[in-house]
């Protein structure tokens, strides 16, 4: 018998028809007379079975994947009659991809019903909140500080540290700011949890206020991912009518209140200065600092700005303690990391783990290596601003100091994999092209210098005067790096000059016939 089935409402299931089949199983059901509860739960992160729906049995949930609605009447019938089918994956908790990893800021993502409260604090939610109100705010600020976390935007700045600022900053007003912008190539994660648990984020940004004496917050979400939107803006309000928003948050003297704000889309805008100004109806323009937005932030007025996955994992800090947090990970790198593979790889998806884990496990034995099944040629780790990794650097553990000892840096998590046929040139040039078209325009280095940057890729590509071009584009990536207001432009050298140091080869490809450069 089958009551309980599972199928992901996350965007990414639903680009793959996870709303076909959840109206299959709907239709089936009705057929067989079925009483068939579905919920449309969050993603488990295991993105090459999607739609991948789970049964809830008497030895707990079954996984069935890559599920079409073309497969559910048949799929049905052998579930009612015990018999096996070709879909089924086993026992969720199982799986190895899954049961390897340490979920912590994940742990409810893809187990519960992301919009019931009831589940939420079944799985236990609003525990770090308790623990907040139980402790008091600077003792909050402390196992922050205590358990090593640090910015999971990409800085990798120390969350406690951070709030200690806008803690000791007096002012009337102060905000609780959340950045799921999330615009880095290859990434999904903020996505994942504003999806698949959105109470944890109204749990953090809170935690978040109480900490720092804050009783406004906002949550700015690009346009883009209107699934999000939808599931904030609900959670919102049902955590207001249970007395976790609002005045007296869970009955005690503490007021925080929080809204969704859409962002229209640009890269710039993930920048924090630069999200400020858009929140507050400019154009994403980044503004100088100092003043920094600890001390002068949004509308003025001091202001945490933290990313999506910084915030939703306090909640399991408090509820846990900092000391089992910071037992995770390596070196100045603690606790997990959601990582998220994607490109031209066998096994896409998000991986939750401790700080530590290499390169090449994460790409070769996690991922599986390419889905073209070429060897693998270099990945791109920490977005379009991070820089490319050839094998030989697959020994490199996933930690911020690690990362940045070899010119580059880990970001938000994402990992892009690319196979044997990519023309890392290509690529370098792509990095130089998507600085242009994203510059917010503020400062020279980046305005003009990306510019300037691709045409001189362009000459290269072209075999023009290569040796001159390729010591004038050294020498603009090391005035970006320097000279620029932000890290676009004092990070696009990264891709760059890793695409230049590591693959010298595709720099020095014949250049094309006047037919191919036509
Ligand atoms: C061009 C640019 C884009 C950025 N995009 C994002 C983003 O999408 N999400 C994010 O959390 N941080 C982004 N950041 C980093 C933020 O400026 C900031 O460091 C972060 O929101 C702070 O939160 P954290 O300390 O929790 O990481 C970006 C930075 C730059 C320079
Ligand atoms: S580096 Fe680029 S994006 Fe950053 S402030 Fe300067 S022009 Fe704007």
């Amino acid at each position: 018998m089958i009551t309980r089935i599972f199928i992901p409402g996350d965007a990414g299931a639903v680009a793959v028809g996870a709303d076909e089949v959840a109206g299959a199983f709907e239709a089936a059901a009705r057929t067989r007379g079925l009483a068939l509860d579905i919920v449309r739960n969050g993603s488990r992160g295991l993105y090459w079975l999607e739609p991948m729906v789970e049964v809830e049995t008497s030895e707990g949930r079954v996984a069935y994947g890559p599920v079409a609605a073309e497969d559910v009447p048949a799929l049905v019938d052998a579930m009612l009659a015990g018999e096996p089918h070709a879909l089924r994956v086993g026992p969720t908790e199982e799986i190895p991809w899954l049961k390897r990893q340490t979920r912590l800021t994940f742990a409810r993502c893809g187990v519960v019903d992301p919009l019931s409260l009831d589940d939420y604090r079944a799985y236990g939610g609003y525990r770090g909140l308790e623990q907040t109100l139980a402790i008091g705010p600077d003792a909050t600020i402390e196992e922050v500080v205590q358990s090593g976390l640090r910015g999971r935007g990409g800085a990798g700045f120390p969350t406690g540290v951070k709030w200690r600022t806008v803690a000791g900053t007096r002012a009337e007003q102060k905000y609780i700011v959340c950045n799921a912008d999330e615009g880095d190539s290859g990434t999904f994660a903020d996505r994942m949890l504003l999806e698949g648990d959105p109470f944890v984020m109204i749990e953090g940004m809170t935690i978040a206020g109480i900490a720092v004496g804050a009783t406004r917050g906002y949550i700015y979400i690009r346009s883009e991912y209107p699934h999000a939107v939808a599931a904030m803006e609900a959670a919102i309000e049902t955590a207001r009518q249970n007395g976790y928003l609002g005045r007296g948050i869970a009955g005690s003297a503490f007021d925080f209140d929080m809204e969704v704000r859409v962002g229209a889309g640009a890269y710039v805008c993930g920048e924090e200065t630069a999200l400020l100004e858009s929140l507050e109806g400019r154009r994403g323009v980044v503004r100088a600092k100092p003043p920094l937005p600890a001390h002068k932030g949004l509308f003025g007025q001091p202001t945490v700005i933290n990313n999506a996955i910084s915030l939703a994992t306090v909640p399991w800090i408090l509820a846990e303690g900092a000391a089992a947090y910071r037992d995770f990970g390596m070196g100045r790198s603690r606790g997990t990391m959601p990582i998220q593979i994607a490109g031209n790889v066998k096994h896409g998806g998000l991986y939750e783990v401790a700080f530590g884990v290499t390169l090449g496990e994460l790409v070769d034995e996690i991922g599986g290596g390419t889905a073209s099944g070429r060897p693998v040629r270099a990945v791109q780790v920490g977005g379009p601003l991070g820089a490319y990794f050839p094998r030989a650097l697959f020994d490199t553990p996933f930690d911020y100091e690690a990362f940045a000892g070899k010119d580059g840096l880990i970001g938000h998590g994402g990992i892009v994999v690319f196979d044997d046929t990519v023309d890392m040139a290509k690529q370098a040039r792509f990095a130089m092209e998507f600085c242009a078209l994203e510059s917010c325009g503020k400062c020279t280095p980046c305005r003009i210098g990306s510019t300037r940057g691709v045409e001189t890729m362009d000459k290269i590509l072209r075999g023009e005067e290569r040796d001159k071009n390729r010591v004038l584009l050294e020498d603009l990536c090391h005035t970006m790096k320097f000279g620029s207001l932000c890290a676009l432009g004092g990070f696009t050298p990264y891709p760059v000059m890793s695409a230049l140091h590591h693959f010298p080869e595709d720099f020095d490809a014949p250049a094309p016939s006047l037919e191919e450069a036509r």
